[in-house]
């Protein structure tokens, strides 16, 4: 049996996507691959948000050049094929530049892999990056195994064009999925062992799905038809935009158990005057009412965020701006990055660029804010009783993970039984990158 290696960078629609592609292969005869030197195929899912992307792509595949040139030696086949943005923002031009590659995909085609990977195991070398009017959705294999958490991508592309973003240049118009498509894949994850789903997509909350009552449904209709499956016992979505938070999808956040108590909602910047050079279309204070508003639903919810330093033209006063929206509203935890210059957007074109030595300073007092509320937030859950979803083994043996409704990680002792279900455990330390707790029937 041929074998697959497949590496994803970037975000949770690349790990959606890598799996997808995955099951599609597998039914091509491609088995999973423990390493890049046991495969047949190497399929790299790219992320091209931010820092140098397509660079970083480049050096992967001149480390692959060898092992292609050892195959081909003893008489085999190695076919390299690249997947997602850089993909679909590079096109042909990865062809010329890595003469490595056979296969080069975008992430509107992904149904049409098996095909392009065949051409090339007959000496072609295929580029697809059109936005065919089939969608990949109708035409990728159904959902093969399913984890006890699982994604469910409901949404994909952008409208809102943002003036540091690249993703509606590279995953193209917002489109959202046919509600009864989605509620039948869930239905089909619940039914192979998903206990968990989490709704995906780049503009998850702009969802506005074609029913089947004729209507159209918004995101917070579509959870509530979720919310009604046996079997599921919780329900999250990322990644939101502000402006799209409806008072329908507030309302949800306060009447359905299932919905989980975390959201993260990227704010980018707390002065008004950054937000609109991004074109975010909403003002800091517009943000701070909808975490009220949210508050008030749901008391317990928990807030992550993301975070842009440095964007062209942000001043000390801007950025303390951003300080003062983080010490108002309070983060679990948050994503911060250095603004990075993306070719084909306007604000990378701007002549008021911020100098690195800027960036650095204001990403580095920036964390520090956020780490000391993050690690306010778990520290806060010593010697509390709180649910977990045990998703796996541990890494110690007799332990199971799995997450809090508030997203952090867990491990506890418990028996491999309780593996798709909620326990209640106390919580005992807070570690680096997760909580250490007890079952609360031992604890108690
Ligand atoms: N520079 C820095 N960060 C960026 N992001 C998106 N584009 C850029 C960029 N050009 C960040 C935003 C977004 C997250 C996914 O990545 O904060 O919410
Ligand atoms: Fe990019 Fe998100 Fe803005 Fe869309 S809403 S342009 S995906 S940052």
């Amino acid at each position: 049996m041929k074998k697959l290696f497949v590496k994803t960078y970037g975000c949770q629609m690349n790990v959606y996507d890598s799996d997808r592609m995955t099951e599609a292969l597998e039914l091509s005869g491609y088995a999973p691959a423990a390493s890049p030197a046991d495969a047949d195929m190497i399929l790299l899912n790219t992320c091209h948000i931010r820092e140098k992307a397509a660079e970083k792509l480049f050096s992967d595949l001149g480390r692959l050049a060898p092992l292609k040139a050892r195959k081909r030696r003893d008489g085999g086949k190695l076919v390299v094929a690249v997947a997602g943005c850089v993909a679909q923002a590079e096109g042909a031009e990865i062809l010329r530049r890595a003469k490595t590659v056979d296969v080069v995909v975008g992430p509107q085609s992904y149904h049409r892999l098996p095909a392009l990977v065949e051409a090339a195991e007959n000496g072609e070398r295929p580029v697809e990056t059109e936005f065919p009017a089939e969608s990949k959705f109708d035409q990728l294999p159904e959902r093969g195994r399913a984890g006890v958490s699982a994604f469910l991508s409901i949404q994909e592309g952008c409208d809102k064009f943002c003036t540091f973003c690249v993703v509606p240049y590279t995953r193209g118009a917002e489109f959202s999925r046919p509600a009864q498509a989605v509620l039948d894949e869930a239905r089909d994850l619940i039914a192979r062992g998903a206990r968990e789903l989490t709704l995906l997509g780049q503009n998850v909350n702009a969802y506005h799905g074609a029913a089947a009552d004729g209507g159209v449904w918004r995101l917070g209709r579509l959870i509530r038809a979720l919310a009604a499956m046996p079997g599921l016992l919780r329900l999250r979505y990322t990644t939101s935009h502000p402006a799209d938070m409806d008072d329908a999808l507030i309302a949800v956040h306060g009447d359905e158990p299932k919905l989980m108590p975390f959201l993260h909602l990227p704010v980018q910047s707390g002065s008004d005057r950054v937000l609109q050079a991004m074109n975010r279309r909403h003002r800091a204070d517009d943000y701070r009412r909808t975490i009220d508003r949210l508050r008030v639903a749901r008391p317990d919810i928990a807030l992550s965020s993301d975070f842009i330093v440095g964007f062209p033209g942000e001043s000390d006063d801007d950025f303390a701006a951003t300080l003062a929206l983080v010490r108002g509203v309070g983060f679990a935890q948050a994503f911060s990055f250095k603004y990075s210059p993306r070719p084909g957007t306007p604000a990378a074109v701007r002549d008021d660029q911020v100098p690195e030595p800027v960036k650095v300073e204001r990403l580095a007092v920036l964390q520090a804010l956020l780490n000391e509320q993050q690690a306010r937030f778990n520290g806060g859950f010593v010697g509390r009783s709180v649910d977990v979803l045990f998703e796996k083994r541990g890494r110690h043996p007799g332990q199971l993970a799995g997450r809090s409704p508030w997203l952090q990680a867990i491990h506890a002792a418990a028996p491999d039984a309780r593996l798709g279900s909620v326990a209640t455990v106390r919580v005992a330390t807070v570690e680096p990158n997760s909580l250490a707790a007890v079952l609360a029937e031992e604890a108690a």
